[in-house]
């Protein structure tokens, strides 16, 4: 039997070798010559822009799964709502990602067009969404707004229509008198990004939800589940935080 002095040691030794092997492998893709760098750093990028659509794709797939639309009124919720924000606004977003966007050999003109179509599904979806749960619930005769993710849900889809009101002002300047268009594309980032950091914190709560702990059997599922507007959020954040300093920067 190895005494804890002994067992500290190993473990020591263990970390030591790990060290040493991670430097080696930095070593040897250092001495490799420029071009499979070049290729190794395509991969990698390549990976980084699929995963947020594979990470929101899956995910929804998943709710509207166990939501069933149809099965009734309350389904239409949680299959409208993962559609209005992890489908079609995220996608209205990542657009504009250097290494994420679906239309990446395009000009600004059309990315410009599609998003703003893109956002108008989200719009028309989470509106949709929010009709039907506020149906759903009077129908019921069940309070408004008692659950954080009700009250979060409802600022944010009332902010959802302002984000909507700064878009068009993008779009159309002579609108907002005085404002120069930069300013205004950057507080229409920067607001969208809000809305879409609001949308994620109460999809994240809905997944609170007992409906949704009830579905879900089993808890690794359940994790994954409560990573994925995590990790969507996070990619997010980074594109625009990105866009805005690098403007900034400049
Ligand atoms: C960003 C997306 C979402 C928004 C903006 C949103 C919004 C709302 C709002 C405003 C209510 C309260 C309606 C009322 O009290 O009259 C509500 C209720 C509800 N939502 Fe969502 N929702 C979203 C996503 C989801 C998802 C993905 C699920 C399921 C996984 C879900 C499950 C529920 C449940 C179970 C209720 C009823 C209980 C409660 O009021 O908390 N929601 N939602």
């Amino acid at each position: 039997m190895s005494t804890p002095s002994k067992a500290k040691r190993k473990l020591r030794d263990g970390v030591a070798d790990i060290a040493s092997l991670w430097n080696s492998v930095v070593e040897n893709h250092k001495g490799e010559n420029p071009a499979l760098q070049q290729r190794n750093l395509g991969m990698i990028s390549r990976v980084l822009g699929i995963l947020p659509h594979l990470v929101a794709l899956m995910f929804t797939a998943y709710i509207v799964w166990i939501a069933r639309p149809g099965s009734s009124l309350f389904s239409w919720h949680p299959t409208l709502m993962c559609l209005a924000f992890m489908v079609f606004m995220l996608e209205a977003v990542l657009l504009f990602s250097p290494i994420s966007s679906v239309l990446r050999g395009a000009g600004y003109t059309t990315k410009r067009q599609w998003h703003w179509m893109l956002q108008a599904c989200a719009v028309a979806a989470a509106l949709t969404g929010f009709a039907v749960i506020t149906t759903n619930k009077y129908m019921a005769e069940k309070q408004h707004y008692t659950s954080w993710h009700g009250l979060l849900g409802l600022i944010v889809c009332c902010a959802v229509n302002l984000s909507v009101a700064g878009g068009v002002s993008v779009m159309y300047p002579a609108i907002v008198f005085n404002m120069p268009v930069m300013l205004l594309k950057r507080l229409h980032a920067i607001f969208g990004t809000v809305v879409f950091l609001g949308g994620m914190v109460t999809m994240w709560l809905g997944l609170c939800s007992t409906w949704f702990t009830n579905n879900v059997h089993h808890d690794a599922v359940l994790a994954l589940c409560f990573a994925c507007p995590v990790i969507v959020l996070l990619y997010v954040m980074v594109q625009v935080g990105q866009k805005i300093f690098r403007r900034r920067a400049h």
